[in-house]
């Protein structure tokens, strides 16, 4: 036969995966195949495939009579937008996408060539989990693939879209990633499934309850995302993905813009209603600011008394944290505290600039929030500011009250530029709570005038201008300009923090 006809059949078989019945299969779930994701992900034409022909090594239960050619992962590097990455896919037409010895060292293979050439890697899972065939050989592939996740953390993005299954100590492998994006209704993590559940706590719950896409954006904060189907879920990784940088010594991508960059925003003059306790929309503001009025969400679902997200500003990326009003009057908490610890990292050892907008009343009281370790939540927020070097500029619109205002970038944190907006309240606390404690004991009368006496004082940025702990108050229609202004005077800030093995953030 041909040789070149032979490689063509070789080939042929190999795209075939677990065959057309197993593909229906997949397509009748609502599923893509491995191929049709990778192909829908990556720029047309730009695949290249590794180690389409390996096939694992088992002798046991008759295995070695069924060696399918690519052993349920696919793997190569393509491109996103010109941008280059890497990506493994997990077949779920080939044994069920189980992880064997050979296949996680595909996987291994272009992780440690992500981490070689400096660019990311988007794992795509669809997995029953270990080869239960193969025992412990796959429970050492998976740990060889969890210490390259650790290894690239910081150094490359790494992505993880949950297209399947993705049980037991299978789940690790995303939970090390940056970004975990779910599909509705196709997708599930657990540590445990559900039958473990109902023997071990008598709990009767389904896969989609335990570890759907709903529990895990709206519940758990596991994922970052939940999107409806396969390709709404691809299309939105290659969305994300152009905000990020390529590794941790490249600068975030700028791209070509259509936006003023002095745009004046007449209506931001009024989105702080007169009342102080009205909420209103942050997410007007960041919509406002941004390029194009394109903002990236992270987390939309869970925590949402805390914004955060992507935008571009002159074509660079940016990432926003953003108190909202909206919900529980935008107090810190546990969950918000964590939600945005863990994005401002990101920024910093990506070096995206962070913005931070700022209308914070204090953390929320209460003993489920003290029982739950609010002290030690609170403080990854505080810390993960503090240590962050990349350029920070803030924005206070409204309150900024006591512990919350430290934490939210103040100057004390080494922000570069905090602005505030005249209707600003930057004090220890409410005017109300801190007169009460003032003059306790006094006629209700009194504390009322009081109360006026401390807000006309103290409820106003210039208080914390006169020392210097606000740069400078800015007029609300003017953000987008300042801010612009802002972060294009730090591009070349240089600062550095004392040697240390590694920092020690309370977890
Ligand atoms: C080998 C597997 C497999 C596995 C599925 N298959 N999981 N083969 N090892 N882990 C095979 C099936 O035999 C079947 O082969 C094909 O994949 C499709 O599976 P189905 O069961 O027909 O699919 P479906 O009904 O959709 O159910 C999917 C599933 C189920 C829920 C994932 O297959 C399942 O429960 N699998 C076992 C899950 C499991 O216990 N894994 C080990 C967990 S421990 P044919 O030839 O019929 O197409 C673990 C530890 C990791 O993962 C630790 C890391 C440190």
């Amino acid at each position: 036969m041909d040789i070149l006809q032979e490689l063509e059949d070789r080939r042929a078989d190999a795209r075939l995966g677990g065959g057309e019945k197993r593909i229906a299969a997949q397509h009748s779930k609502g599923k893509l195949t491995a191929r049709e994701r990778i192909d829908l992900l990556l720029d047309e034409g730009s695949f290249e495939e590794f180690d389409m022909f390996v096939a694992h090594r088992c002798t046991d239960f008759g295995m070695d009579k069924d060696r399918p050619a690519g052993d349920g992962v696919v793997t190569g590097w393509g491109t996103i937008n010109g941008r280059m990455v890497y990506v493994f896919s997990q077949d779920f037409t080939v044994m069920g996408g189980s992880v064997s010895e050979t296949h996680g060292k595909k996987i291994c293979k272009i992780m440690d060539l992500a981490m070689q050439n400096g660019a990311p890697v988007i794992g795509i899972n669809d997995s029953g989990g270990a080869r239960i065939q193969e025992g412990v050989a796959s429970l050492a592939a998976y740990g060889d693939v969890f210490q390259r996740n650790i290894t690239a953390s910081g150094v490359v993005p790494q992505i993880s879209l949950i297209m399947g299954p993705c049980a037991g100590g299978a789940v690790y492998s995303p939970a090390m990633t940056d970004f975990i994006f779910m599909v509705k209704d196709s997708s599930y993590m657990f540590v445990t499934g559900p039958d473990v559940a109902k023997t071990v706590t008598n709990e009767i719950v389904t896969a989609e309850e335990l570890g759907g896409a709903s529990t895990h954006t709206r519940k758990s904060s596991v994922a970052d995302g939940a999107f409806e189907n396969d390709v709404e879920a691809l299309a939105e990784t290659r969305r994300l993905f152009d905000f990020l940088p390529l590794n941790n010594r490249d600068q975030p991508p700028v791209r070509p813009f259509f936006d003023d960059v002095n745009r004046i925003e007449e209506s931001l003059d009024t989105l702080v209603p007169a009342n102080p306790n009205t909420p209103y929309d942050m997410k007007e503001l960041i919509l406002k600011i941004a390029d194009e009025g394109d903002f990236y969400e992270i987390q939309a679902e869970f925590a949402k008394n805390i914004l955060t997200g992507f935008i571009r500003l002159e074509g660079a990326t940016v990432g926003v944290v953003a108190n909202q009003p909206m919900v529980l009057a935008g107090c810190l908490d546990i969950d918000s505290s964590r939600k945005a610890a863990r994005f401002v990292r990101f920024c910093d050892a990506f070096e995206i600039p962070v913005l931070t907008l700022v209308d914070v009343p204090g953390f929320l009281p209460g003993t489920s929030q003290e029982y739950g370790g609010v002290i030690k939540h609170g403080a990854k927020l505080l810390y993960a500011y503090g240590e962050a070097t990349v350029p920070k500029v803030t924005v206070i619109t409204r309150k900024a009250y006591g512990g919350a205002y430290v934490v939210m970038a103040s100057k004390h944190l080494q922000a570069d530029f905090n602005y505030a907006w005249p209707t600003s309240e930057i004090a220890v606390m409410g005017a109300k709570g801190a007169t009460e404690i003032i003059h306790r004991g006094k006629s209700p009368e009194e504390i009322a005038a009081r109360t006026a006496e401390y807000e006309a004082r103290f409820a106003n940025p210039f208080v914390a201008a006169e020392k210097g702990f606000i740069d400078e108050v800015i007029m609300p229609h003017s953000t987008r300009k300042r801010i612009c202004r802002a972060f294009a005077s730090l591009r070349s800030k240089k600062t550095q923090m004392p040697w240390k093995k590694h920092d020690n953030i309370p977890l």
